[in-house]
């Protein structure tokens, strides 16, 4: 159902302090925790005695005891301390996760820890850097991964289930433009609306009044982060020809999508904007809006999830132009899941 083989974001930095925090990545239960040095710290939530959640047990210094008898485990996962006699038995130990944190999340590799590479996390340098600001949540959906990435392909759904937040007619009414880069694993859609209505969205935060170019560019590397630079501006202003665009405003919206269990998924969402940086108003209006939007989405998708597990196999979709970003991402998705399966041995 979902590459393991990825890294994949588990939480927001800020959700990880002193006290052991549990989450569920790709059907692992994990125990996470900052050590006094301030490292994230990524644990197999499951005592090797009796299965203990070590989320519900307590830290000691940087190790954790079991909350049930005691078995006593370092930063690494290995047993230093079990009841009543001095031998610890050699497989006492849990698994740890390599974890990397940047741009304000939490990113853990699931797979092969061998092939877990650090540097390959990609970068959402703006979440956290000057000269943006950023409002953002978690939505957990009741649905699969691939049904929220198929979502965030495909905005002509704005239209129809965001209408009155950012939706307008003419994002539906919009052909999109689709690039694959089958080697880098990634897929741009765009859609360019050169005179479109102002969504509430953006006329509330920008303070435009009239009509807008409204530049939609998305690029997901599936099967974990997606980016749409959002780029607003009053008809006809166009970036300078020097690639400058001091006259237009700028969103980043980001999404982690990270798969909690085959049918079950994290929803981390993120609205970075490079105006009215210090404006409190424009901050709580951006969150308040960006969470309702979400919530329709997780209302929308947790609706389609049930209807899948009920039709099963037997119905067959019918797919359109505004589809193939989120076939190519199905395909992408296929692929990666096909080469995190470890081969047959015969
Ligand atoms: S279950 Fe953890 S020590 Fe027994
Ligand atoms: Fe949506």
């Amino acid at each position: 159902m979902f590459p393991r083989n990825q890294w994949y974001v588990a939480a927001y930095g800020r959700e990880i302090g002193d006290d052991l925090f549990a989450r569920t990545v790709c059907d692992e239960p994990l125990v996470l925790w900052r050590t006094s040095a301030g490292e994230v710290v990524a644990l197999a939530d499951r005592c090797v005695h009796r299965r203990y959640p070590l989320s519900k047990s307590h830290r000691v210094g940087d190790t954790i005891v079991c909350g049930y008898h005691g078995f006593t485990y370092d930063c690494s996962g290995a047993c230093v301390a079990v009841p009543a006699q001095t031998r610890i038995p050699r497989t006492a130990r849990v698994r740890s996760y390599p974890v990397v944190e940047q741009d304000s999340f939490v990113w853990v590799w699931i797979g092969d820890p061998e092939l877990g590479d650090p540097t390959a996390v990609p970068r959402a340098s703006w979440l956290a850097a000057e000269g943006w600001t950023t409002v953002s949540g978690m939505e957990p959906l009741a649905s699969r991964h691939a049904l929220l990435m198929d979502n965030l392909m495909d905005l002509s759904h704005e239209t129809y289930l965001h209408g009155g937040y950012i939706g307008t007619p003419e994002v539906a009414a919009t052909p999109i433009e689709t690039e694959v880069d089958e080697d880098a694993g990634i897929i741009r859609v765009s859609r360019h609306m050169a005179d479109a209505e102002c969504p509430p969205f953006y006329a509330e935060s920008t303070g435009l009044t009239g009509r807008i170019t409204r530049w939609q560019d998305i690029e997901l590397r599936p099967p974990y982060l997606y980016v749409l630079r959002s780029r607003i501006a009053p008809v006809g202003v166009l970036p300078e020809p020097d690639g400058s665009d001091p006259h237009a405003f700028h969103v980043k919206v980001v999404y982690a999508l990270t798969p909690e269990t085959a049918t079950s998924t994290h929803d981390f969402w993120n609205v970075a904007r490079d105006f009215a940086l210090d404006d409190q108003r424009v901050t709580e209006f951006l969150a308040e809006n960006n969470r309702a939007v979400v919530l329709q989405d997780v209302e929308c998708l947790d609706l389609l999830e049930e209807i899948l597990q009920r039709d099963g196999d037997a119905y067959q979709e019918l797919s359109i132009n505004i589809d193939t970003g989120a076939l190519a991402a199905r395909r992408l998705l296929a692929k990666q899941v096909r080469a995190s399966v470890p081969a047959p041995t015969s």
